[in-house]
C-alpha cells in the first residue's frame, strides 16, 4: 500500500516541498525522515529501495530484484549503482551492476558474487531477504552502449563482470536485435557461471549472438565454431579471429578480473586501436610501489592532526586503517568520493589514472592512491 502510493508521487513535487521547507529551517536529510515514515522509497535526498525478489544464480552468487521510489531517474545498460549497507554500525558503500526488470525504469536487479571475506558481497548474499530496503544512489557511469547502436558489438566478460555485459545482452535483444552482438565469457566452471542457462536461451532464441563460453580453459559452448576450428582458451588474437573476426573494426565491452583486463589492454593496445575497447573494473589495481620505502602521512581533519607511516605497495586508506586510525571512507573504489583529502605536499599515485599526482592542493581519494614521498593531507569530508 506504501509503496503504491509512494509510486504515484511524483519525485520533483517531493523535491520542490523539500526545497521550501528548507528555507523554513527543515534539512533535506530531516524531511526524508519524515518521509520514510510514510515509506522508505518516497525520500528524495537519500534514495532507497526494497528487495522485493531474491533467487541463487550459482553457489557464490545471488540475484535480487529491487524496487526503487519515485525519486530514482532509471539507468543505462552497464552502468553501476553505490548501495550503501550498514553492517556493525559503520555505513558500506559498494557498487553493484544493476539490470532493467520488466521495462519499468524503477525495477531493477543485481547479482552479487560472495567475496571470500568480503564484507557487503557476504552481507546482501547472506543476511538480505524479501522486504529488506537498501539505500541506493542515482545510476552512474561511463560503462555504456554508444547511443547510435553501431552494427557489431564484442563483450569479453570474466566471473562476476558477466553483469554489467548482461544488462548490455538484454538491452541489445530487446532493442536492437539486428546489432551482430557477440560475446565472451571467461568463468572458473559451468556451475560457477552466472547466468549461465539464461545466456543458453539468449543464444538459441537469437540468432545475431554468438556466445563463446570458457570454463576454466575449456570451450563448453560456442555458437561461432566452425568445423576444423582449434581450441583457444585464453584471450589472444587468435581466440579473437575465432570469435568476433571483424573484432578490429567493433566497439569493445570488458569486464572482469585484473589479468583478463591486463590482456584485453595489451591486445588492443598492440592492434593500434585502445580508443574501440572500453574496461570496467571492479577492484582498483593494486599499488605497486616500493614495499621498503616508509612515508610519513600527517592528515587533518576537524582541526586534529593525526599521523602514520604508510609503505609505498599500500593504498593510504589500507595504511592508515592498519595504523589504527578510522578514516572516512565508503566504497574503497575510488567512487564515491567519500575518503577525498587535499594533498597539501608530496607526491601520491592515482592507481586508477596511474598519473602522479603532485601536492598543490588537489583532492585526492585516500582507497585509490599510493605514497611516493611523506605526504600533508587536509580531510574534504
Ligand atoms: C563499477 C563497479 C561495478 C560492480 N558491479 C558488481 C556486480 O554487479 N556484482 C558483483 O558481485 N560485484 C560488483 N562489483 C564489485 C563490488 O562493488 C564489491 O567490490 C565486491 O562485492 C566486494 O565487496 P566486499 O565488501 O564483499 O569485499 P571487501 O570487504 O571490500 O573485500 C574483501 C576481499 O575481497 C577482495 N575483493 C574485493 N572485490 C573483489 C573482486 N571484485 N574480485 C576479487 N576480489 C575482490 C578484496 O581484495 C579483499 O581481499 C562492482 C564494482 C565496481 C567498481
Ligand atoms: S572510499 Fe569511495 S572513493 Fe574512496
Amino acid at each position: 500500500m506504501a509503496d503504491s502510493f509512494s509510486t504515484a508521487l511524483a519525485p520533483s513535487a517531493l523535491s520542490r516541498l523539500s526545497g521550501w521547507l528548507a528555507h523554513l529551517g527543515v534539512s533535506p536529510l530531516a524531511f526524508d525522515d519524515t518521509l520514510s515514515l510514510i515509506s522508505p522509497l518516497l525520500t528524495v535526498h537519500r534514495l532507497h529501495a526494497r528487495v522485493v525478489a531474491k533467487h541463487r544464480e550459482t553457489p557464490g552468487a545471488n540475484t535480487l530484484v529491487l524496487q526503487a521510489g519515485p525519486g530514482f531517474k532509471g539507468l543505462q545498460p552497464g552502468q553501476f549503482i553505490l548501495f550503501g549497507v550498514t553492517i556493525g554500525g559503520v555505513r558500506h558503500r559498494r557498487a553493484y551492476s544493476p539490470r532493467i526488470v520488466d521495462n519499468r525504469q524503477d525495477r531493477f536487479a543485481i547479482t552479487v558474487q560472495r567475496q571470500p571475506d568480503g564484507l557487503v558481497s557476504r552481507h546482501l548474499n547472506e543476511h538480505t531477504h524479501i522486504g529488506d530496503i537498501l539505500e541506493i544512489d542515482q545510476a552512474s557511469g561511463a560503462f555504456t552502449l554508444p547511443t547510435a547502436k553501431p552494427p557489431e558489438v564484442l563483450l569479453v566478460a570474466g566471473g562476476s563482470g558477466i553483469t554489467p555485459c548482461m544488462a548490455m545482452l538484454e538491452h541489445l535483444f530487446q532493442s536492437a536485435p539486428h546489432t551482430k552482438t557477440t560475446l565472451i565469457y571467461f568463468a572458473r566452471s559451468r556451475q560457477n557461471r552466472i547466468f549461465a542457462a539464461a545466456l543458453d536461451d539468449l543464444a538459441r532464441g537469437w540468432p545475431q549472438l554468438r556466445y563463446m563460453a570458457i570454463d576454466s580453459g575449456v570451450h563448453t559452448v560456442n555458437t561461432a565454431a566452425k568445423p576444423g576450428d582449434t581450441h583457444q582458451a585464453v584471450l589472444n588474437v587468435s581466440l579473437l579471429n575465432q570469435a568476433a573476426p571483424d573484432w578490429l573494426h567493433t566497439p569493445t565491452f570488458c569486464c572482469g578480473p585484473a589479468p583478463l583486463m591486463d590482456a584485453a589492454r595489451q591486445l588492443w593496445c598492440d592492434a593500434g586501436i585502445s580508443p574501440q575497447l572500453h574496461l570496467e573494473a571492479f577492484a582498483p589495481p593494486k599499488p605497486s610501489g616500493d614495499s621498503h620505502a616508509m612515508h610519513t602521512v600527517q592528515i587533518e581533519r576537524s582541526q586534529q592532526r593525526q599521523r602514520f607511516d604508510a609503505p609505498g605497495d599500500q593504498t593510504l586508506l589500507v595504511a592508515g586503517e592498519a595504523a589504527g586510525l578510522t578514516l572516512k571512507h565508503g566504497c574503497r573504489q575510488g567512487i564515491c568520493h567519500e575518503c577525498t583529502c587535499r594533498l597539501l605536499s608530496g607526491s601520491v599515485r592515482d592507481l586508477n589514472s596511474g598519473i602522479r599526482i603532485d601536492g598543490e592542493g588537489q583532492p585526492i581519494r585516500l582507497c585509490v592512491s599510493s605514497p611516493m614521498s611523506d605526504l600533508a593531507l587536509e580531510s574534504l569530508n
